[in-house]
Protein backbone atom coordinates (compact mmCIF):
# COMPACT_ATOMS: atom_id res chain seq x y z
CA UNK A 1 0.00 0.00 0.00
CA UNK A 2 1.03 3.33 -1.19
CA UNK A 3 1.93 5.95 1.94
CA UNK A 4 -0.26 8.95 2.68
CA UNK A 5 1.31 11.23 0.24
CA UNK A 6 2.45 9.10 -2.54
CA UNK A 7 -1.62 7.65 -2.41
CA UNK A 8 -2.66 10.82 -3.45
CA UNK A 9 -0.80 10.72 -6.69
CA UNK A 10 -1.70 7.22 -7.22
CA UNK A 11 -5.25 7.96 -6.84
CA UNK A 12 -4.76 10.85 -9.51
CA UNK A 13 -2.99 8.49 -11.89
CA UNK A 14 -5.35 5.62 -11.46
CA UNK A 15 -8.02 7.76 -12.18
CA UNK A 16 -6.81 8.43 -15.38
CA UNK A 17 -5.20 5.20 -16.42
CA UNK A 18 -9.13 4.19 -15.55
CA UNK A 19 -10.88 6.46 -17.41
CA UNK A 20 -12.21 8.29 -13.86
CA UNK A 21 -11.04 12.00 -14.56
CA UNK A 22 -8.81 13.80 -17.14
CA UNK A 23 -7.40 16.80 -17.10
CA UNK A 24 -9.82 19.09 -19.03
CA UNK A 25 -8.71 19.80 -23.28
CA UNK A 26 -5.72 17.70 -22.35
CA UNK A 27 -4.37 18.06 -25.57
CA UNK A 28 -3.52 21.43 -24.81
CA UNK A 29 -1.59 20.81 -22.06
CA UNK A 30 -5.21 21.01 -19.53
CA UNK A 31 -6.15 23.92 -17.75
CA UNK A 32 -5.69 24.40 -14.67
CA UNK A 33 -7.87 23.43 -11.81
CA UNK A 34 -10.49 22.29 -14.13
CA UNK A 35 -11.26 18.59 -15.06
CA UNK A 36 -13.29 16.15 -17.00
CA UNK A 37 -14.59 12.96 -15.94
CA UNK A 38 -14.68 10.36 -18.29
CA UNK A 39 -16.73 7.12 -19.12
CA UNK A 40 -16.51 5.69 -15.09
CA UNK A 41 -16.02 8.71 -13.28
CA UNK A 42 -18.83 10.10 -14.82
CA UNK A 43 -20.98 7.39 -13.37
CA UNK A 44 -20.04 7.47 -10.22
CA UNK A 45 -20.49 10.91 -10.15
CA UNK A 46 -24.02 10.10 -11.04
CA UNK A 47 -24.41 7.68 -8.48
CA UNK A 48 -23.17 10.35 -5.69
CA UNK A 49 -25.59 12.71 -7.19
CA UNK A 50 -28.48 10.30 -7.26
CA UNK A 51 -27.64 9.03 -4.40
CA UNK A 52 -28.01 12.44 -2.36
CA UNK A 53 -30.79 13.80 -4.21
CA UNK A 54 -32.67 11.15 -2.91
CA UNK A 55 -31.88 10.93 -0.11
CA UNK A 56 -32.57 14.80 0.58
CA UNK A 57 -35.30 15.24 -1.59
CA UNK A 58 -37.52 11.70 -1.70
CA UNK A 59 -36.64 10.44 2.52
CA UNK A 60 -37.63 14.20 3.87
CA UNK A 61 -41.24 14.62 2.84
CA UNK A 62 -40.67 18.41 3.00
CA UNK A 63 -37.58 18.88 0.64
CA UNK A 64 -38.05 19.80 -2.98
CA UNK A 65 -35.55 19.79 -5.64
CA UNK A 66 -35.20 22.58 -8.10
CA UNK A 67 -32.64 23.66 -10.83
CA UNK A 68 -31.94 27.11 -11.41
CA UNK A 69 -29.90 28.65 -14.03
CA UNK A 70 -26.24 29.40 -14.07
CA UNK A 71 -26.74 33.02 -14.83
CA UNK A 72 -28.47 35.42 -12.72
CA UNK A 73 -29.40 38.74 -12.39
CA UNK A 74 -25.78 40.53 -11.31
CA UNK A 75 -28.25 42.04 -8.63
CA UNK A 76 -28.37 38.77 -7.16
CA UNK A 77 -24.61 38.70 -6.22
CA UNK A 78 -24.89 42.31 -4.69
CA UNK A 79 -27.65 40.95 -2.38
CA UNK A 80 -26.21 38.24 -1.40
CA UNK A 81 -22.61 39.54 -0.43
CA UNK A 82 -20.63 38.37 -3.02
CA UNK A 83 -19.35 41.60 -4.90
CA UNK A 84 -18.17 42.78 -2.02
CA UNK A 85 -17.17 40.12 0.51
CA UNK A 86 -16.41 37.03 -2.05
CA UNK A 87 -12.26 37.81 -1.87
CA UNK A 88 -9.58 36.75 -0.51
CA UNK A 89 -6.27 38.91 0.48
CA UNK A 90 -3.23 37.91 -1.83
CA UNK A 91 0.17 39.03 -2.03
CA UNK A 92 2.65 38.82 -5.17
CA UNK A 93 5.93 37.74 -4.67
CA UNK A 94 7.73 40.01 -7.29
CA UNK A 95 10.27 37.92 -8.45
CA UNK A 96 8.64 34.51 -9.33
CA UNK A 97 5.62 36.67 -9.83
CA UNK A 98 3.74 34.06 -8.16
CA UNK A 99 0.46 34.90 -6.34
CA UNK A 100 -0.42 33.38 -2.80
CA UNK A 101 -3.53 33.74 -0.17
CA UNK A 102 -1.40 35.55 2.42
CA UNK A 103 -3.40 33.10 5.31
CA UNK A 104 -2.15 29.95 2.70
CA UNK A 105 1.58 31.44 2.79
CA UNK A 106 1.26 32.30 6.28
CA UNK A 107 0.00 28.67 7.49
CA UNK A 108 2.85 27.05 5.08
CA UNK A 109 5.40 28.35 6.86
CA UNK A 110 3.76 27.93 10.54
CA UNK A 111 4.06 24.14 9.73
CA UNK A 112 7.51 24.55 9.15
CA UNK A 113 7.73 25.99 12.94
CA UNK A 114 8.22 24.18 16.23
CA UNK A 115 4.41 23.43 17.23
CA UNK A 116 3.89 26.36 19.92
CA UNK A 117 5.66 29.15 17.25
CA UNK A 118 3.57 28.03 14.39
CA UNK A 119 0.47 28.20 16.42
CA UNK A 120 1.30 32.04 17.66
CA UNK A 121 2.11 32.95 14.43
CA UNK A 122 -1.02 31.97 13.33
CA UNK A 123 -2.82 33.56 16.60
CA UNK A 124 -1.08 36.53 14.75
CA UNK A 125 -2.34 36.39 11.41
CA UNK A 126 -6.30 35.93 12.45
CA UNK A 127 -5.61 39.56 14.67
CA UNK A 128 -4.50 41.51 11.12
CA UNK A 129 -7.25 39.34 8.91
CA UNK A 130 -10.25 40.16 11.69
CA UNK A 131 -8.79 43.54 11.72
CA UNK A 132 -8.30 43.74 7.27
CA UNK A 133 -5.13 45.19 8.19
CA UNK A 134 -3.30 44.29 5.07
CA UNK A 135 -0.63 46.67 5.56
CA UNK A 136 0.21 44.97 9.10
CA UNK A 137 -0.06 41.38 7.15
CA UNK A 138 2.17 42.41 4.85
CA UNK A 139 4.92 43.80 7.41
CA UNK A 140 4.34 40.63 9.26
CA UNK A 141 5.49 38.69 6.29
CA UNK A 142 8.40 40.51 6.08
CA UNK A 143 9.27 40.55 9.74
CA UNK A 144 8.68 36.74 10.14
CA UNK A 145 10.90 36.66 6.80
CA UNK A 146 8.24 34.13 4.56
CA UNK A 147 9.70 33.42 1.38
CA UNK A 148 8.49 32.42 -2.15
CA UNK A 149 8.51 29.03 -2.50
CA UNK A 150 9.47 29.41 -5.62
CA UNK A 151 12.23 32.58 -5.55
CA UNK A 152 13.00 32.05 -2.39
CA UNK A 153 13.11 35.71 -1.83
CA UNK A 154 10.88 38.22 0.50
CA UNK A 155 10.09 40.48 -2.28
CA UNK A 156 6.67 41.03 -2.02
CA UNK A 157 3.78 43.29 -3.44
CA UNK A 158 1.08 44.75 -1.29
CA UNK A 159 -1.90 42.43 -0.09
CA UNK A 160 -4.89 42.89 -2.02
CA UNK A 161 -8.47 41.66 -2.06
CA UNK A 162 -9.01 39.46 -4.94
CA UNK A 163 -12.61 38.83 -6.12
CA UNK A 164 -13.28 35.14 -6.95
CA UNK A 165 -16.23 35.25 -9.10
CA UNK A 166 -15.87 35.17 -12.93
CA UNK A 167 -17.76 37.37 -14.80
CA UNK A 168 -18.59 37.39 -18.21
CA UNK A 169 -20.62 39.67 -21.04
CA UNK A 170 -24.33 39.33 -21.95
CA UNK A 171 -26.28 39.24 -25.00
CA UNK A 172 -25.05 40.07 -28.30
CA UNK A 173 -23.39 43.81 -27.48
CA UNK A 174 -20.43 43.74 -25.56
CA UNK A 175 -17.58 46.39 -24.40
CA UNK A 176 -20.67 48.25 -22.92
CA UNK A 177 -19.42 48.54 -19.31
CA UNK A 178 -20.88 46.86 -16.45
CA UNK A 179 -24.70 47.14 -17.55
CA UNK A 180 -23.66 43.86 -20.00
CA UNK A 181 -22.01 41.92 -17.32
CA UNK A 182 -23.07 38.75 -15.41
CA UNK A 183 -21.56 36.74 -13.39
CA UNK A 184 -20.81 32.85 -13.51
CA UNK A 185 -22.76 31.63 -9.59
CA UNK A 186 -19.93 31.46 -7.22
CA UNK A 187 -22.76 28.67 -5.45
CA UNK A 188 -25.91 27.60 -6.12
CA UNK A 189 -27.79 28.79 -3.23
CA UNK A 190 -29.00 31.74 -4.50
CA UNK A 191 -30.72 30.45 -7.07
CA UNK A 192 -32.65 28.66 -4.31
CA UNK A 193 -33.05 31.97 -2.02
CA UNK A 194 -34.64 33.84 -5.19
CA UNK A 195 -37.17 30.76 -5.91
CA UNK A 196 -38.00 30.81 -2.56
CA UNK A 197 -41.64 32.39 -2.73
CA UNK A 198 -42.10 30.27 -5.92
CA UNK A 199 -41.55 27.01 -4.40
CA UNK A 200 -43.53 28.03 -1.22
CA UNK A 201 -46.74 29.24 -3.08
CA UNK A 202 -46.94 26.61 -5.77
CA UNK A 203 -45.83 23.42 -4.07
CA UNK A 204 -47.80 24.93 -0.65
CA UNK A 205 -45.15 24.11 1.23
CA UNK A 206 -45.48 25.23 5.53
CA UNK A 207 -42.37 25.75 7.28
CA UNK A 208 -39.99 24.08 8.09
CA UNK A 209 -39.40 23.32 5.13
CA UNK A 210 -36.35 23.10 2.25
CA UNK A 211 -35.39 23.27 -1.02
CA UNK A 212 -32.30 21.45 -3.11
CA UNK A 213 -30.24 21.86 -5.63
CA UNK A 214 -27.58 20.06 -7.46
CA UNK A 215 -25.10 22.25 -10.21
CA UNK A 216 -22.49 23.97 -11.38
CA UNK A 217 -20.44 26.50 -9.36
CA UNK A 218 -16.90 28.43 -10.31
CA UNK A 219 -14.58 30.22 -8.29
CA UNK A 220 -11.30 31.76 -9.97
CA UNK A 221 -9.21 30.22 -6.86
CA UNK A 222 -5.77 31.34 -6.95
CA UNK A 223 -4.36 27.76 -5.59
CA UNK A 224 -6.01 25.00 -6.79
CA UNK A 225 -3.17 22.54 -7.35
CA UNK A 226 -5.23 19.98 -5.43
CA UNK A 227 -6.99 17.87 -8.35
CA UNK A 228 -10.71 17.83 -7.56
CA UNK A 229 -10.08 19.22 -4.28
CA UNK A 230 -10.17 22.30 -5.84
CA UNK A 231 -11.81 22.97 -8.47
CA UNK A 232 -12.22 26.31 -10.67
CA UNK A 233 -15.35 24.63 -12.51
CA UNK A 234 -17.33 22.34 -9.40
CA UNK A 235 -20.52 20.72 -8.78
CA UNK A 236 -22.26 21.27 -5.43
CA UNK A 237 -25.05 19.68 -3.83
CA UNK A 238 -27.15 22.27 -1.16
CA UNK A 239 -29.95 22.79 0.86
CA UNK A 240 -31.80 25.53 1.76
CA UNK A 241 -33.85 24.88 5.12
CA UNK A 242 -36.32 27.65 5.61
CA UNK A 243 -37.56 28.26 9.48
CA UNK A 244 -38.78 30.31 12.34
CA UNK A 245 -36.70 32.85 13.07
CA UNK A 246 -35.38 31.52 16.84
CA UNK A 247 -35.32 28.17 16.12
CA UNK A 248 -32.03 27.93 14.60
CA UNK A 249 -30.05 26.76 16.99
CA UNK A 250 -32.28 23.21 17.06
CA UNK A 251 -32.23 23.05 13.30
CA UNK A 252 -28.52 24.09 13.26
CA UNK A 253 -28.08 20.36 15.47
CA UNK A 254 -30.50 18.83 13.73
CA UNK A 255 -28.93 19.15 10.35
CA UNK A 256 -25.26 18.49 11.62
CA UNK A 257 -26.77 15.17 12.91
CA UNK A 258 -28.59 14.42 9.88
CA UNK A 259 -25.73 14.76 7.59
CA UNK A 260 -23.24 13.03 9.17
CA UNK A 261 -25.84 10.11 9.17
CA UNK A 262 -25.64 10.35 5.55
CA UNK A 263 -21.77 10.22 5.48
CA UNK A 264 -21.59 7.32 7.63
CA UNK A 265 -24.46 5.27 5.23
CA UNK A 266 -21.57 6.03 2.65
CA UNK A 267 -19.89 3.17 4.55
CA UNK A 268 -17.24 5.22 6.04
CA UNK A 269 -16.44 4.63 9.56
CA UNK A 270 -17.19 7.77 12.02
CA UNK A 271 -13.38 7.92 13.03
CA UNK A 272 -12.31 8.77 9.44
CA UNK A 273 -14.41 12.44 9.70
CA UNK A 274 -14.82 15.15 12.72
CA UNK A 275 -16.52 18.28 13.00
CA UNK A 276 -14.67 21.62 12.75
CA UNK A 277 -16.72 24.77 14.20
CA UNK A 278 -15.61 27.97 12.60
CA UNK A 279 -15.04 30.75 14.52
CA UNK A 280 -14.42 33.11 12.26
CA UNK A 281 -18.12 33.12 10.28
CA UNK A 282 -18.89 33.84 6.83
CA UNK A 283 -20.79 37.28 6.17
CA UNK A 284 -23.66 35.44 5.96
CA UNK A 285 -23.86 33.36 9.08
CA UNK A 286 -24.21 33.16 12.67
CA UNK A 287 -22.80 29.42 13.06
CA UNK A 288 -21.35 27.17 11.03
CA UNK A 289 -19.53 24.25 10.83
CA UNK A 290 -17.63 21.47 8.18
CA UNK A 291 -17.92 17.94 8.06
CA UNK A 292 -13.96 17.07 7.49
CA UNK A 293 -13.03 13.92 6.24
CA UNK A 294 -9.37 12.53 6.59
CA UNK A 295 -8.19 12.63 2.62
CA UNK A 296 -4.59 11.47 2.25
CA UNK A 297 -3.63 14.70 2.16
CA UNK A 298 -5.15 15.38 5.73
CA UNK A 299 -8.41 16.33 7.54
CA UNK A 300 -9.97 18.91 4.96
CA UNK A 301 -13.46 20.19 4.89
CA UNK A 302 -15.95 17.69 2.52
CA UNK A 303 -19.32 19.60 3.63
CA UNK A 304 -20.41 22.70 5.31
CA UNK A 305 -23.38 23.17 7.24
CA UNK A 306 -23.94 27.10 7.98
CA UNK A 307 -26.85 28.72 9.96
CA UNK A 308 -27.21 31.56 7.56
CA UNK A 309 -29.96 33.36 9.35
CA UNK A 310 -32.68 35.84 7.41
CA UNK A 311 -29.57 37.67 5.89
CA UNK A 312 -30.11 35.90 2.39
CA UNK A 313 -34.18 36.67 1.85
CA UNK A 314 -33.80 40.00 3.83
CA UNK A 315 -31.17 41.35 1.39
CA UNK A 316 -33.28 40.13 -1.56
CA UNK A 317 -36.32 41.71 -0.45
CA UNK A 318 -34.05 45.53 0.21
CA UNK A 319 -32.14 44.84 -3.28
CA UNK A 320 -35.83 43.61 -5.17
CA UNK A 321 -38.52 45.90 -3.41
CA UNK A 322 -40.37 42.64 -3.70
CA UNK A 323 -41.46 40.76 -0.09
CA UNK A 324 -39.32 37.65 0.84
CA UNK A 325 -42.42 37.10 3.83
CA UNK A 326 -43.81 33.87 4.80
CA UNK A 327 -47.02 34.22 6.38
CA UNK A 328 -47.92 31.50 8.87
CA UNK A 329 -50.83 31.00 10.49
CA UNK A 330 -49.85 28.84 13.40
CA UNK A 331 -49.72 30.16 16.74
CA UNK A 332 -47.15 30.11 19.37
CA UNK A 333 -47.37 28.25 22.96
CA UNK A 334 -49.33 31.25 24.12
CA UNK A 335 -51.73 31.61 21.61
CA UNK A 336 -50.28 34.21 20.08
CA UNK A 337 -50.35 33.98 15.47
CA UNK A 338 -46.75 33.68 14.21
CA UNK A 339 -47.98 36.08 10.81
CA UNK A 340 -45.49 37.33 8.42
CA UNK A 341 -41.67 36.82 8.82
CA UNK A 342 -38.63 36.09 6.52
CA UNK A 343 -37.53 32.80 7.82
CA UNK A 344 -34.42 31.89 8.92
CA UNK A 345 -31.83 29.76 7.07
CA UNK A 346 -30.41 26.42 7.70
CA UNK A 347 -27.78 25.37 4.76
CA UNK A 348 -26.46 22.48 3.79
CA UNK A 349 -23.46 22.90 1.26
CA UNK A 350 -21.69 19.65 0.09
CA UNK A 351 -18.86 19.70 -3.09
CA UNK A 352 -19.86 16.71 -5.31
CA UNK A 353 -16.35 16.94 -6.73
CA UNK A 354 -14.72 16.85 -3.74
CA UNK A 355 -17.29 13.82 -2.56
CA UNK A 356 -16.19 12.10 -5.59
CA UNK A 357 -12.32 12.28 -4.05
CA UNK A 358 -13.71 11.40 -0.77
CA UNK A 359 -15.17 8.10 -2.03
CA UNK A 360 -12.08 7.10 -4.16
CA UNK A 361 -9.74 7.95 -1.27
CA UNK A 362 -11.80 5.32 0.95
CA UNK A 363 -12.17 3.10 -1.78
CA UNK A 364 -8.40 2.75 -3.24
CA UNK A 365 -6.83 -0.15 -1.84
CA UNK A 366 -3.28 -1.76 -3.13
CA UNK A 367 -3.09 -5.40 -2.39
CA UNK A 368 -0.01 -7.54 -2.51
CA UNK A 369 -1.54 -11.31 -3.38
CA UNK A 370 1.60 -12.61 -3.55
CA UNK A 371 2.48 -16.45 -2.48
CA UNK A 372 5.82 -18.39 -2.42
CA UNK A 373 5.42 -19.54 -5.99
CA UNK A 374 4.52 -16.15 -7.61
CA UNK A 375 4.41 -12.09 -7.13
CA UNK A 376 1.02 -10.56 -7.93
CA UNK A 377 -0.79 -7.72 -6.73
CA UNK A 378 -3.85 -5.66 -7.65
CA UNK A 379 -5.35 -2.23 -7.38
CA UNK A 380 -9.06 -2.56 -5.92
CA UNK A 381 -11.65 0.06 -5.45
CA UNK A 382 -13.80 -1.48 -3.05
CA UNK A 383 -16.89 1.20 -3.71
CA UNK A 384 -20.50 0.71 -1.89
CA UNK A 385 -21.76 -1.44 -4.56
CA UNK A 386 -24.55 1.14 -4.72
CA UNK A 387 -22.38 3.60 -5.93
CA UNK A 388 -19.88 1.51 -8.42
CA UNK A 389 -19.99 2.68 -11.92
CA UNK A 390 -20.55 -0.65 -12.88
CA UNK A 391 -22.60 -3.12 -10.78
CA UNK A 392 -22.00 -6.77 -12.89
CA UNK A 393 -19.19 -7.87 -15.20
CA UNK A 394 -20.52 -10.88 -16.97
CA UNK A 395 -17.54 -12.63 -18.87
CA UNK A 396 -18.18 -16.07 -21.02
CA UNK A 397 -15.07 -17.77 -19.88
CA UNK A 398 -14.73 -18.57 -23.94
CA UNK A 399 -15.98 -16.96 -27.75
CA UNK A 400 -16.92 -20.42 -28.37
CA UNK A 401 -19.20 -23.20 -27.30
CA UNK A 402 -22.19 -21.32 -26.92
CA UNK A 403 -20.99 -19.63 -23.62
CA UNK A 404 -21.31 -16.06 -25.24
CA UNK A 405 -24.84 -16.84 -26.14
CA UNK A 406 -25.86 -17.68 -22.45
CA UNK A 407 -23.94 -14.33 -21.52
CA UNK A 408 -25.47 -12.28 -23.84
CA UNK A 409 -28.87 -13.23 -22.37
CA UNK A 410 -28.28 -12.65 -18.95
CA UNK A 411 -26.54 -9.35 -20.14
CA UNK A 412 -30.22 -8.48 -21.61
CA UNK A 413 -31.87 -9.73 -18.59
CA UNK A 414 -29.77 -7.13 -16.44
CA UNK A 415 -29.08 -3.92 -18.21
CA UNK A 416 -32.27 -2.36 -18.09
CA UNK A 417 -31.75 -2.71 -14.41
CA UNK A 418 -28.87 -1.93 -13.45
CA UNK A 419 -24.77 -1.15 -15.03
CA UNK A 420 -23.89 -4.60 -17.11
CA UNK A 421 -20.40 -5.02 -18.56
CA UNK A 422 -20.01 -7.52 -21.19
CA UNK A 423 -16.38 -8.95 -22.15
CA UNK A 424 -15.01 -11.92 -24.05
CA UNK A 425 -11.16 -10.91 -24.42
CA UNK A 426 -8.12 -11.93 -22.48
CA UNK A 427 -7.67 -14.29 -19.54
CA UNK A 428 -10.17 -14.51 -17.07
CA UNK A 429 -7.49 -13.32 -14.61
CA UNK A 430 -6.34 -10.75 -16.13
CA UNK A 431 -10.54 -9.19 -16.82
CA UNK A 432 -10.75 -10.03 -13.22
CA UNK A 433 -8.53 -7.52 -12.36
CA UNK A 434 -9.52 -4.88 -14.91
CA UNK A 435 -12.75 -4.84 -12.87
CA UNK A 436 -11.49 -4.53 -9.71
CA UNK A 437 -9.83 -1.51 -10.76
CA UNK A 438 -12.90 0.07 -11.34
CA UNK A 439 -14.48 -0.96 -8.33
CA UNK A 440 -16.86 -3.80 -9.96
CA UNK A 441 -18.78 -5.59 -6.81
CA UNK A 442 -19.48 -8.86 -9.50
CA UNK A 443 -18.17 -10.78 -12.08
CA UNK A 444 -20.26 -13.72 -13.22
CA UNK A 445 -18.45 -16.17 -15.50
CA UNK A 446 -20.08 -18.55 -17.81
CA UNK A 447 -18.20 -22.22 -18.66
CA UNK A 448 -19.47 -24.80 -19.77
CA UNK A 449 -20.63 -26.24 -16.59
CA UNK A 450 -23.47 -23.59 -17.04
CA UNK A 451 -25.16 -25.22 -20.34
CA UNK A 452 -24.97 -28.40 -18.33
CA UNK A 453 -26.83 -27.15 -15.20
CA UNK A 454 -27.65 -23.76 -15.70
CA UNK A 455 -25.15 -21.94 -12.86
CA UNK A 456 -22.44 -19.40 -12.65
CA UNK A 457 -19.63 -18.47 -10.90
CA UNK A 458 -20.19 -14.91 -9.18
CA UNK A 459 -16.44 -13.46 -7.69
CA UNK A 460 -17.14 -11.24 -5.34
CA UNK A 461 -14.86 -7.88 -5.73
CA UNK A 462 -13.41 -7.13 -2.06
CA UNK A 463 -13.12 -10.84 -0.85
CA UNK A 464 -12.64 -12.72 -4.30
CA UNK A 465 -14.32 -15.46 -3.33
CA UNK A 466 -16.25 -17.36 -5.82
CA UNK A 467 -19.05 -19.31 -5.20
CA UNK A 468 -21.19 -21.58 -7.72
CA UNK A 469 -24.75 -20.12 -8.41
CA UNK A 470 -28.17 -20.32 -10.35
CA UNK A 471 -27.90 -17.99 -12.99
CA UNK A 472 -31.47 -17.64 -12.52
CA UNK A 473 -30.45 -15.70 -9.07
CA UNK A 474 -28.09 -13.37 -10.34
CA UNK A 475 -30.38 -9.93 -11.13
CA UNK A 476 -31.46 -10.43 -7.44
CA UNK A 477 -28.41 -10.80 -5.55
CA UNK A 478 -27.23 -7.54 -7.13
CA UNK A 479 -30.34 -5.78 -7.03
CA UNK A 480 -30.59 -6.80 -3.12
CA UNK A 481 -26.59 -5.18 -2.93
CA UNK A 482 -27.45 -1.82 -4.55
CA UNK A 483 -30.37 -0.97 -2.68
N1 LIG B 1 -23.39 28.07 -0.23
C1 LIG B 1 -22.37 27.92 0.72
C2 LIG B 1 -21.08 27.59 0.14
O1 LIG B 1 -20.90 27.66 -1.07
P1 LIG B 1 -18.66 26.81 0.75
O2 LIG B 1 -18.12 26.32 2.06
O3 LIG B 1 -17.95 27.94 0.09
O4 LIG B 1 -20.17 27.19 1.06
C3 LIG B 1 -19.50 24.45 0.06
O5 LIG B 1 -18.76 25.60 -0.27
C4 LIG B 1 -18.80 23.20 -0.43
O6 LIG B 1 -18.51 23.32 -1.81
C5 LIG B 1 -17.46 22.94 0.24
O7 LIG B 1 -17.63 22.24 1.47
C6 LIG B 1 -16.73 22.10 -0.80
O8 LIG B 1 -17.08 20.73 -0.65
C7 LIG B 1 -17.30 22.62 -2.10
N2 LIG B 1 -16.33 23.54 -2.74
C8 LIG B 1 -16.15 24.84 -2.46
N3 LIG B 1 -15.18 25.36 -3.25
C9 LIG B 1 -14.77 24.36 -4.04
C10 LIG B 1 -13.78 24.25 -5.08
N4 LIG B 1 -13.07 25.30 -5.48
N5 LIG B 1 -13.61 23.04 -5.68
C11 LIG B 1 -14.33 21.96 -5.31
N6 LIG B 1 -15.28 22.02 -4.34
C12 LIG B 1 -15.49 23.19 -3.71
Amino acid sequence: MANDSNKFQAIISHCKEYGFIFPSSEIYDGLSAVYDYGQYGSELKKNIRDYWWKWMTQLHENIVGIDAAIFMHPTTWKASGHVDNFSDPMIDNKDSKKRYRVDHLIEAHAETLPKEEGEALLAKMDQFLAKEDFGGLKSFIEENKIKCSVSGTCNWTDVRQFNLMFSTEFGAVSGEGDDNMVYLRPETAQGIFVNFLNVQKTGRMKIPFGIAQVGKAFRNEIVARQFIFRMREFEQMEMQFFIRPGTQKQWYEYWKEERMKWHLSLGIPASRYRFHDHVKLAHYADAACDIEYDFPIGFKEVEGIHSRTDFDLRNHQEYSKKKMQYFDNETDEAGKPYGNYIPYVIETSIGLDRTVMMVLSEAYEEQDLSSPEKQDSRVVLKFPPKLSPVKLAILPLMKKDGLPEIARQLMDECKASFRCFYEEKDTIGKRYRRQDAIGTPFCVTIDHQSKEDGTVTIRHRDSMLQERISIRDVKELVEKSIQ
